[in-house]
Formats: structure tokens, sequence, C-alpha cells
């Protein structure tokens, strides 16, 4: 009979495999024990059989890698929904959105998951660059992992910034205008830059087809390009990083548990109570929806989406061209060197020490305390182009403050190396920390503490 002959043909084929792994007696096996194994089968395709047990405990990677891939399958099937429903054209997005919210059951629910979920990944993937930094996750054999993480870093802001327009709302509208105007300041190539984007000069009814079809075709393809690479380069570099305590040698033979079960009912737990957060939040606050957009009257303050406000913060203190292109470039190479500067260290040290954990935290203070009182500084004291009138602003208000800048990083880094003999990487990291919070800084001020005119407000 074909289908006995089929069915004898699977058993040998994964008892063969099977069997190949734990190298274990090959038994009959019914037909709840063959869809295990082929769900078990499933999981060793992402996971190896072992892994080493001080990896599994959730302090370790805290699960975020995990939970980024959790939110964006939860952003791949809401928006597939949303697709049924949603019409990418000016005149009918709006609309649409309102018909999924007040007449698709369950629409206005499946859209905040989708908005919600949206945000929550920016927020879990910086999260994990900063598991993966301070546990020192990204040396030697993990150094190009971090370029990829780096590149969905990217895509899960730019899916972002490329959804937020879909609904056609003042919000986006004008948001979109704010963020691709900054392009034009981009020397030679800004202006083409800005016109391709939008498909014409304004923002219009091609600015929302190619949002559209980046949004849900050109990123979620990148997405399923860049993930399973990053996956697999965790699994070519023996996994993630084994976790040390200070002045303890790295481990060769790090004991090992069996990933079905320890390593997968931990994976699910924190999916689960992901899913349940998500789910609740999106149950208790709805994604926002503004006026229909209107061309002819901005909002004010005419904002850029809360991921971006730390951008629009700096156009406030520095010229257009250093706020959209020369600082940015900046962060960017910086974070892109960071697993090839030479340190020494082996890595797996939460901090790289303790001296390295006390750096970080006074690091994390003075971007805290310094950060406002130069906003507040510039904004209530120095006005550098009238300080030098007779320079033009691209240096007055560009190329000076920059400058400055980065010769008080370059000063804070010989400090702690030189007076505090810390290590190059304490002191790296330091200047990281640092860098980091002033931006959180930065987004936290133009978020909250600007009003009309973007001038500075107090938030109550
Ligand atoms: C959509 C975004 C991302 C997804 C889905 C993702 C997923 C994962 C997963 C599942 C792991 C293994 C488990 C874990 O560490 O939690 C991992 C490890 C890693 N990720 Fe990501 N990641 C993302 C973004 C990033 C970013 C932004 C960076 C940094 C720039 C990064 C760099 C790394 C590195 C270097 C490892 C290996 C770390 C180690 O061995 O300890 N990833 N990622």
């Amino acid at each position: 009979m074909p289908g006995e002959n089929l069915q004898r043909d699977q058993d040998s084929l994964l008892r063969r495999v099977w069997g190949s792994v734990f190298k274990g007696p090959i038994v009959p096996v019914d037909d709840r024990q063959r869809r295990r194994t082929v769900l078990d089968f499933l999981i060793l395709h992402i996971h190896p059989p072992t892994v080493p047990v001080s990896t599994i405990r959730y302090t370790h990677t805290w699960g975020l890698g995990g939970m980024s891939l959790v939110l964006f399958l939860v952003l791949a099937l809401t928006g597939i929904l949303l697709m049924f429903v949603y019409r990418p054209v000016p005149m009918e997005a709006y609309s649409s959105i309102l018909t999924l919210q007040r007449e698709v059951m369950f629409g206005s629910f499946v859209r905040s998951i989708h908005h919600w979920s949206a945000n929550f990944l920016i927020i879990v993937a910086l999260l994990h660059l900063l598991r993966v930094y301070f546990t020192g996750g990204f040396h030697r054999e993990r150094q190009f992992n971090w370029i990829i993480g780096l590149s969905l870093l990217l895509l899960v802001v730019l899916a972002n910034f490329t959804g937020y327009l879909l609904a056609w709302d003042q919000l986006a509208y004008w948001a979109t205008t704010i963020m691709t105007s900054m392009l034009a300041y981009i020397p030679v190539a800004g202006l083409w830059l800005q016109r391709t984007i939008r498909g014409g000069t304004g923002i219009g009814a091609a600015t929302l087809t190619n949002f559209f079809t980046l949004h849900t075709t050109i990123f979620p393809v990148l997405f399923v390009i860049f993930m399973p690479w990053h996956f697999w380069r965790v699994r070519k570099a023996g996994g993630v990083v084994l976790p040390r305590q200070e002045g303890e040698a790295p481990s060769d033979k790090p004991d090992r548990a069996n990933t079905i079960p320890s390593l997968v009912t931990k994976e699910l737990a924190v999916a689960l109570v992901l899913l349940a957060f998500v789910l609740v939040f999106s149950v208790l606050f709805h994604a926002p929806l503004d006026q229909m957009a209107n061309p002819g009257m901005s909002p004010n303050p005419a904002r850029a989406p809360w991921y971006f406000m730390g951008i629009q913060e700096l156009l406030l203190h520095f010229h257009p061209l250093f706020a959209v292109l020369f600082i940015p470039i900046t962060a960017v190479l910086f974070l892109v060197s960071i697993p090839y500067l030479k340190y020494g260290d082996d890595p797996g040290v939460w901090f790289i020490s303790e001296k390295g954990r006390r750096m970080a935290v006074v690091s994390a203070t003075v971007a805290f305390v310094v950060t406002p009182a130069l906003v507040l500084l510039d904004e209530f004291f120095i006005d550098l182009p009238a300080l030098m009138p007779g320079l033009p602003t691209e240096i007055s208000n560009g190329l000076i403050p920059y400058l400055l800048v980065l010769g008080g990083l370059t000063g804070y880094y010989l400090l702690l190396k030189n007076k505090y003999e810390a290590s190059k990487a304490e002191a790296v990291q330091s200047v990281f920390v640092f860098l980091f919070v002033s931006f959180v800084v930065l987004t936290i001020v133009g978020v909250w503490f600007r009003g009309e005119g973007m001038k500075l407000v107090w938030p109550l």
C-alpha cells in the first residue's frame, strides 16, 4: 500500500536523523510521537541539541533577542490582517483606518497590537544591543554579527518610520514632512534623495505608494534575509557568549543541558509573558489616530516620531549639516567600529569588571547632568553665531560646537585612562554609556519638554 510505504519512509528518515542527533536506540514511534519529533526537528534547525547551562539563565540574555523575534512575528501577522482593509491612496487611507476601527470586528485591537509591537520592538532591540554590548558579545567570532544586528536595528527604525505615514493623519503627515525635509541639508545628493523618497517635491500619493511598498514588501523581505543570517551567526559562534565572573578563566568545556526542554521552555515562557503584556497593553491603550492629514495646516510644534526626536533636538543646537549628517555619521562609525577596536579582554563579564561597572554608572550620571545643562546653556545663555558674527553658521554653529563635543569626549576618555587607570575597554565603554544616555536625554527633552515653536516648556 502506498500510504504504508510513505509512513515507513518517514519513520525511517526521522529515526535515522533523530538517532544521529542523540545516538540513542531506534524505537518504533506512534503518531503522537511522530508529531512531537517533527516539532523537535524544527526547533533543532534553529538551536543545537545541547546548550551551555550558564547561558540559559534568564539574567544572562534577558531573552531580549528572542523577544525581538516574537515581536517581529506579531507584526508580520497583524500587518497581514491590516492589509485586508487598508487602502494605500491619500483619499482612502485615513477612511480605511476609520472603517477598520469602527466596522471590522477586532479591527481596532489588531491595529493597536501592530502599533505597540512596532514601538516596543525599537525599545527591545535597543535593550538587546545594550545586553550584547555590556556582556562583550561582539568580540572575535561575533564581530560581524554585531554589524548584522546594527543593520537589523536600522531596518526596525525604517520599518517603523515608513509605517507611521500610512495612517495618513496629521501626526504622520507632518512627521514625514519634517523628517524628509531634513534630507535637503545633505550636500550634493540631499535634494535628489528627498525627491526620490517623497516621489516628488511634496508629500503626496507617490510618497504613500513608496512608503507602503517599502513597509509591506522591501523591509519584510530584508528582515527575512537578515534575521536567519543573524541567528545562524549566533549558532556558528557556538551560541551566545558564555557568562563569567571577573577573574574567572573562560571555560572550554562548560556543563551542557538538552535544548529541549531546558532552553525551549524558558523561551516559551518569555514569549507568552511578552504576548500577554502586548495584548493587555493594546486593550488598555488604543493606537493614536489624529485628524486626517491636512497639507495646509501644520500643527505647532510639528514633531518627528519619538525615536527621531533626539535628532530633531540636535537640530535646535547645531547647524543642520551637523545635526543631520556629521553627528549621525560619527555615531554610526563609532557603533560599527566597536567590535573592531583592539581590547585584549575576554568577553562574558558584565561591564568588563567591577571597576568598569562603576565607571559606567558615573558616566551615565555625568551625561544625565551635563546634557540638560548644555541644552539650557545653548537655549538661554550662549548664542555662538552672535559671538562670531564674521563666520558662516556652518562653522560657528556647526564645526566649532562639534569639535568642542568631540574634544570633550576625547578628554573624558584620556582622563579615565590616565588618571583612573581604566583599561581601553573600560574607557570606551564609559564613552559609549555617556553617548547613549545623552541621546536618551535629548529624546526625552524633545518629546516632553518642547512646546509651541519648539520652545522649552515644563511638561505639567
Ligand atoms: C530585529 C532585531 C534583532 C533580533 C530579532 C535579534 C535576535 C537575536 C537572538 C535571538 C540572539 C541570541 C539570543 C540573545 O542574545 O538574546 C541574538 C544575539 C546577538 N545579537 Fe541580536 N537581534 C536583533 C538585533 C540586534 C542588534 C541591534 C544588535 C547589535 C548591534 C545585535 C547583535 C547581536 C549579537 C552580537 C549577538 C550574539 C551575542 C552573544 O553571543 O552573546 N542584535 N540576537
